[in-house]
């Protein structure tokens, strides 16, 4: 009896395998397991099996039974399936369906990110300062007198006495020269706060970079040089660039910086406002007062620094008329820049 069950066990799986219609299987499974099926033969058989061989023989069918029930249950699944849609082809390498549109980068980190390049290829490297700033940083070490307006809280942030929304990047300046020693080359990009009313060119949130050289030999020159190659690399072509003499507190001298307008390429134009240049940026030798507040010895270093706003870089570039688009995050304006950046 024993090989019966062993011989009904391989060819009952063969037989089941190879059915391949709902109908075949419920023949099969009335040919195993039915009333007169072979299954069911072998248990009334049982009787005529030696007593002492009769337990382990009636447990073996039992498993017989039950192995063959599931063959047959999942063939005829397999079979249904088949029956009621088409066969299941899968590819697992294929990717899924995406749940929304893949995103891009925003204008202004896409423009961020290309004027960072531009700075390391030059040999600087990359910071970053807190957004929410000391008053010391923000003000006080960058050599502002304790009455400049630029203090007063209609332009200023405050979250108490002490405490601010960064107005400019100037700050991260001290907070990088306060942890080195030159020589250093580096620019801060970031987010800066104003208290201004909106309009078309004015935000309370927008992005400066601020660019610190510090050396034993640093001068004017050097800035000049600095500024010239940014404007070659990220205009492609080399404006012409200018400097006016300007005041800012932690540089001296300090200018402004304006390139020919990429525009009308210095013949005056709307966006220039009829002058032919386009200011860029404010800039300077770094003050005496800032290296000694960072730690520096007397008179052993100087440096150049400028800020930059990224945002006006960004609506030149393409083109852009209010500043308010950069921070309204509505698609119509975002998606124009797929792909383009
Ligand atoms: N922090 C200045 C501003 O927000 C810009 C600036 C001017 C930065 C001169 C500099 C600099 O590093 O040297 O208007």
């Amino acid at each position: 009896m024993k090989e019966t069950i062993d011989r009904l066990r391989s060819d009952g799986g063969e037989r089941i395998a190879a059915a391949d219609t709902p109908a075949g299987i419920e023949a099969l499974r009335v040919a195993l397991l039915g009333r007169k099926g072979e299954v069911t033969l072998l248990l009334r058989g049982l009787k005529d099996v030696p007593a002492d061989e009769r337990p382990a023989m009636g447990a073996a069918l039992n498993r017989l039974k039950v192995e063959l029930g599931e063959l047959l249950d999942a063939r005829q699944q397999e079979l249904a399936g088949g029956a009621s849609g088409e066969a299941v082809e899968m590819d697992l390498t294929l990717p899924g369906t995406p749940p929304c549109p893949v995103g891009t980068n925003h204008p202004l980190v896409s423009v961020l990110e290309s004027i960072c390049d531009i700075f390391y290829g030059m040999g600087f490297s990359r910071g970053e300062g807190p957004e929410v700033e000391l008053d010391y940083y923000n003000f006080t070490a960058l050599n502002f007198p304790d009455d400049h307006p630029a203090r007063d809280i209609q332009d200023t942030f405050y979250i108490n006495d002490k405490v601010c929304l960064r107005t400019q990047t100037s700050p991260v300046q001290v907070r990088y020269m306060e942890r080195r020693e030159p020589p250093l080359a580096c620019v801060f990009p970031g987010r800066v706060y104003r208290n201004e009313t909106a309009d078309a060119s004015h935000s309370a949130e927008f992005y400066q970079i601020e660019g610190l050289v510090v050396d034993t030999d640093i001068s004017m020159a050097d800035l000049k040089n600095t500024v010239d190659t940014f404007v070659r690399n990220f205009f492609g072509a080399a404006e012409p660039t200018r400097f006016r003499p300007h005041y800012f507190p932690f540089t001296e001298p300090s200018v402004e910086v304006d390139m020919q307008c990429v525009v009308c390429r210095g013949k005056g134009c709307g966006v220039c406002g009829q002058t032919g240049w386009l200011e860029i940026m404010g800039a300077g030798m770094v003050h005496p007062n800032v290296l000694k507040g960072a730690g520096y010895p007397e008179d052993k270093y100087t440096g150049f620094a400028f800020g930059m706003g990224i945002d006006r870089i960004a609506m030149l570039k393409y083109g852009i008329d209010d500043i308010r688009l950069l921070y309204e995050n509505d698609l119509r304006f975002l998606n124009q820049f797929r792909g383009v950046l």
